[in-house]
């Protein structure tokens, strides 16, 4: 805690101090004010508000539909639930693939418009012109590499990438990229744990993983998943640790028990 009394902010700085340090780094997602402020009072380093938000909160099939305005509004909650984690957003579908100067348009509307302190946005080599470019404006960027959500239309699966020596050694050359070009963290989703290993190796920056093994910097989950609130996703790398579909339902189910007795609200429960 500082001297007035909040706590101290995370940074990327901070980050890469972790890293220095052998500190593994705990990320989530979080996507609206409330939920927010209880993943931030437990402690958590980095949260970020993935476009993930367009599955489990606008219940699309995929990442894609998701857009530039939503993004900003789920952020915006986001931070204002906020006092200590470092708050990352993502930059969705279409807002960054067509050229740099559309990449640094979008990610300083994220910035401005939700106080957010930091962009994610997925690729290597194909995108490293447009993080060039959101850095040159003191915008800090974070990397995501493997299984990238807004290119499932091309890769046609969901399944673990980079098996392949081709494509392991692409993904290990577009790390580096990354790190050079000025990145401060890279996601590494879905990949071998050796490889994951390998990359965390070769880097300085921080590589949070997701289905990537224990050998990385820090690990993120989707926060409805780990909470048990979809029950529908069970990938081998998810752990949950609650069921709130079970504690929802079941209270839910007694409020409408109780209402439809006439057992609530009692007189202690009224004016
Ligand atoms: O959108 C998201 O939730 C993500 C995480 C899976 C890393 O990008």
């Amino acid at each position: 805690m500082t001297q007035a009394g909040k706590a101290k902010r995370v940074t990327t700085h901070v980050l890469q101090e972790m890293k220095a340090a052998g500190e593994n780094i705990a990320m989530l997602t979080a996507y609206d004010y409330s939920l927010a402020r209880l993943v931030d009072h437990a402690g958590i380093d980095v949260i970020l508000v993935g476009d993930s938000a367009s599955n489990v909160m606008a219940g699309h099939e995929t990442t894609l539909p998701i857009t530039l305005d939503q993004m900003i509004y789920h952020a915006s909650s986001v931070v204002r639930g906020v006092e200590r984690a470092l708050v990352v957003v993502d930059l969705p579908f279409g807002t960054y693939q067509g050229n740099s100067k559309e990449a640094l348009g979008s990610a300083i509307r994220i910035m401005k418009e939700s106080g957010a302190h930091a962009v994610k946005l997925e690729g290597g080599k194909e995108v490293i012109e447009s993080i060039g470019r959101i850095l040159t404006a003191g915008i800090p960027v974070m990397g995501h590499l493997g299984l990238t959500p807004q290119s499932i239309y091309k890769f046609g699966t969901y399944v673990v990438r980079a098996k392949e020596e081709a494509e392991a050694e692409r993904l290990r050359s577009d790390a580096l990229l990354l790190e050079e070009a000025g990145c401060f963290a890279i996601v590494l989703e879905k990949i071998p744990a050796e490889l994951a290993a390998a990359v965390a190796a070769s880097v300085r920056i921080p590589v949070i993983g997701i289905g990537a093994g224990g050998s990385v910097d820090g690990q993120v989950l989707v926060l409805h998943d780990m909470l048990g609130i979809n029950t529908e996703f069970h990938p081998r790398f998810l752990r949950r640790y609650a069921d709130l579909h079970e504690a929802i339902t079941g209270a839910v189910g007694r409020y409408i028990e109780d209402v439809r007795s006439g057992d609530f609200p009692n007189k202690d429960e009224q004016y």
